[in-house]
């Protein structure tokens, strides 16, 4: 089955991947491409309609990032969005001026033309998410302004006819109230799709593309417990059955009891199908990591070990025909392969390829997906929401929130602190609430006094934040009681811990990991 296809072409905006994910959660597939793209490749992909992004320049400036003007006439719906709705504008013979002051942040915005396909069961007065300095002054022709705000004449504008729309505001950031409705209009009523992706259909055929492409070969998967490991074995081995191997290294580094965890459900007693083997190569990490403080030189350790250790496994196995990755789209779009934002990644992914197992072919089954996707294949297949709805944990676990020199006590302490702040963050409901919390050991020791006797132990650092993308984060607002329970908790119950502080910072300038 052909499916349906929105594509974005990224002006260099922020949003982005927003935009995509808001197009999906459509039930519409999207994918992201440079605003480069050749006109005959994007003719090539068919699409139904194409989503113009927000980018950083002024589009009547020399320099500009531009479209040919032939895009606008390919038939195809347009939705311009921020930059993009200035740049469609200025090509179809508009003006876009600089404005006096910049608009940023909520406005609230009055749709003139509630009769248009892209605001249909929109309030008349709502409030949209505005981000710009230059504005557009003057529209081209065959367009009608469809709303304004009290700063911006034109908040909106379309050509009807030639199925042409433009939005000043972003629909795709959450805080435009209807913005959701307006992407959903755009798709559904102008581009006509009928919104059948689906998260079933996508399992269904990766599974049997899967099994197409193996035939009777053999399969190796580094399997770390993460979402994106786990739900990549798990489609394999419903594809493939024992024609797979999953390893697992545990390297000492994880939350408290997660490998058993990870093996109670993957291992031979639980429900899958994976050929689960555990390496349990603790003492091999923390000797390597013996007397070495440096955070970088830490994580490069770790992952060298981790590639060894996975090395030895996989000779056992021999010569394998395919290996599995669980890379998601976001690492697609972020190593420069889609969309303009090439930030490469730096972080360095325990699963990270190894390239000397003997295999001929990578295969990628989530390649597509966006995480929240990827949470809901997990789910359509069966994973267990604990592990479906896991916070991210870095490849390099513990090692990197253990501040200084690691070892075994020091593991000891921070997962046993990590245990209890996650117990009653649980319980108190924050789980829900906050994007990703742990406790990190510092490396700072101090007095303090316990019953009658003086103490010189760590401070534990408890961290809580919130966060869309991962790159920017503020510290969340924990309630007092429930710090208040965590620190008691921890100061009791962990030996070599005496004191307990809450990281305020924001990222940037700090980062979300404790290292
Ligand atoms: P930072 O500390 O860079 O973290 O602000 C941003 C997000 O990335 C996670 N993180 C990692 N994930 N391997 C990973 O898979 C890593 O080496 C790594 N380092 C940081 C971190 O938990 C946070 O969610």
């Amino acid at each position: 089955m052909k499916r349906e296809l929105v594509i974005v072409l990224d002006f260099g905006g922020q949003y982005n991947q927003l935009v995509a994910r808001r197009v999906r959660e459509c039930n519409v597939y999207c994918e992201i491409y440079s605003y480069k793209t050749d006109l005959e490749a994007i003719k090539n992909m068919n699409p139904r309609g194409i989503i113009l992004t927000g980018g950083p320049s002024s589009c009547y400036e020399e320099s500009a990032a531009t479209c040919s003007r032939e895009l606008f006439e390919l038939g195809i719906p347009i939705l311009g969005l921020c930059y993009g709705a200035q740049l469609m504008m200025l090509e179809l013979g508009g003006k876009v001026e600089r404005a006096d002051v910049r608009e940023y942040g909520k406005s609230e915005v009055f749709i003139g033309k509630t009769c248009s396909k892209v605001f249909e069961g929109v309030s008349e007065k709502t409030v949209c998410w505005m981000s710009h300095f230059d504005y557009i002054s003057q529209v081209a022709p065959g367009f009608e302004v469809t709303a304004h705000t009290a700063a911006c004449p034109t908040a909106a504008a379309e050509n009807e006819a030639e199925k042409l729309y433009a939005i000043q505001f972003h629909p795709e950031v959450l805080h435009t109230a209807e913005g959701t409705k307006m992407i959903n209009n755009f798709v559904k009523n102008v581009c006509a799709c009928a919104g059948d992706w689906k998260m079933e259909t996508f399992v269904e055929n990766s599974i049997r593309e899967i099994r197409a492409k193996v035939g009777s070969g053999k399969v190796l998967c580094a399997l770390s417990g993460g979402v994106d490991s786990s739900v990549a074995a798990v489609m394999l081995s419903k594809a493939i059955g024992s024609q797979l191997t999953c390893v697992f290294v545990d390297h000492g580094l994880l939350r408290k009891n997660e490998g058993d965890e990870v093996e109670a459900v993957f291992g031979s007693e639980g429900s899958y199908d994976l050929n689960f083997v555990r390496v349990n190569a603790q003492e091999r990490f923390y000797n390597k990591l013996a007397g070495i403080e440096e955070p970088e030189e830490k994580r490069k350790i770790i992952g060298e070990e981790f590639i060894r250790v996975f090395e030895e496994e996989a000779k056992k196995i021999g010569a394998v025909d395919f290996l599995v990755q669980g890379t998601i789209y976001p690492d697609v779009v972020e190593s420069g392969l889609g969309g303009e934002s090439a930030v490469i990644k730096s972080h360095h992914n325990v699963g990270g390829l190894p390239d000397y197992v003997d295999f001929k072919e990578i295969i990628e089954p989530l390649r597509d997906l966006f995480k929240d996707e990827v949470r809901k294949a997990g789910l359509e297949m069966g994973i267990p929401e604990k592990l479906v709805f896991r916070q991210p944990f870095p490849g390099p676990g513990l090692g990197i929130r253990i501040v200084g020199e690691v070892t075994a006590e020091k593991v000891r302490m921070v997962q046993e602190a990590d245990a209890i702040y996650r117990e009653e963050m649980d319980a108190a409901g924050m789980n829900k609430i906050v994007g990703q919390y742990f406790a990190a050991l510092t490396n700072m020791r101090s007095v303090g006094v316990m019953g009658d006797e003086r103490t010189y132990d760590y401070a534990v650092a408890l961290r809580a934040v919130n966060t869309i993308d991962f790159m920017t984060a503020e510290a969340a607002e924990v309630p007092y009681e429930v710090l208040n329970k965590v620190m008691s908790r921890i100061i009791n119950e962990v030996r070599g811990v005496n004191r307990v502080m809450y990281d305020l910072t924001s990222k940037p300038p700090g980062t979300i990991e404790f290292e």
